[in-house]
């Protein structure tokens, strides 16, 4: 018989994955570096499951360990996010095609906002912009989407360590990037899946605009949010 590897799923707040967490059969716990790993299944697909806290330190120690430890054949990144430019909406549902971790600065020299370094022993290092997010697992999330909710944003997800509640940061990640939402954690997530070698997806849930109302939307439509990304990972993950 053909074990398959687990898919790995994180969220930073409780919020995000205590409705997947209430739903995983079977669940077995084990602690590393203060973070809670949920092993069990979820509609009948192997799961881990692991609240990293925000941020992208966070995020990519919590999705390092996941990879060592459980090595997943996926990691999905839920959440909440802030929506940016004038389609995307409170509510609205985002697949990501790629992150930016925009707060990545080294333009003092020379190098494009955002561009990262990546070392591989044994050949060149790499420059790096878009982190690409698996094709695949963000086509079954849009169907899914589609069949739900009527349809899902599907685009650049920009990652920073900041809540952005600013209206001009976010029309400056729109025109340089093409960002559709911004959050914390994915693009750290999808470096640490890049390095590893494993597919990555991130869904996000738009719990505010990214800007002065967002201190106010967040907590309001965050619940929200999370019951809307819970039940599309739901519906998707038998076919991811
Ligand atoms: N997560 C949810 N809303 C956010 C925002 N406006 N900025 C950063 N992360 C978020």
């Amino acid at each position: 018989m053909v074990v398959k590897r687990p898919i790995g799923i994180i969220g930073a707040m409780e919020s995000e994955v205590e409705a997947l967490l209430s739903n995983l059969q079977g669940t077995r716990v084990e602690e590393e570096a203060g973070l809670a790993f949920h092993r069990g299944t979820l509609e009948g697909v192997q799961c881990v499951i692991a609240e990293c806290g925000p941020g992208k330190v966070n995020a990519a120690v919590c999705a390092q360990i996941m990879l060592l430890k459980y090595k997943p054949r996926l990691v999905i990144n839920v959440g909440v996010a802030g929506g940016v430019g004038a389609q995307v909406h409170v509510g609205d549902l985002v697949v990501a095609a790629a992150c930016v971790q925009y707060d990545f600065d080294t333009t003092a020299m020379g190098d494009p906002l955002g561009t990262l370094f990546i070392r591989h022993h044994g050949r060149d290092s790499e420059d790096i912009l878009l982190l690409p997010c698996c094709e695949k697992a963000a086509g079954v999330l849009l169907e899914e989407a589609r069949s739900i909710y009527g349809g899902a944003h599907f685009g650049v997800v920009c990652t920073g360590d900041a809540f952005v509640a600013d209206r001009e940061k976010g029309r400056f990640l729109e025109e340089k990037f093409q960002a559709q939402a911004v959050e914390m954690e994915g693009g750290a997530i999808a470096q640490a899946c890049y390095m590893n070698g494993v597919r990555c997806a991130v869904l996000r849930a738009i719990s505010d605009g990214a800007n002065d109302d967002s201190p106010m939307d967040f907590p309001t439509f965050t619940k929200m949010a999370a019951e809307k990304t819970t039940k599309l990972l739901r519906a998707a993950l038998p076919r991811l």
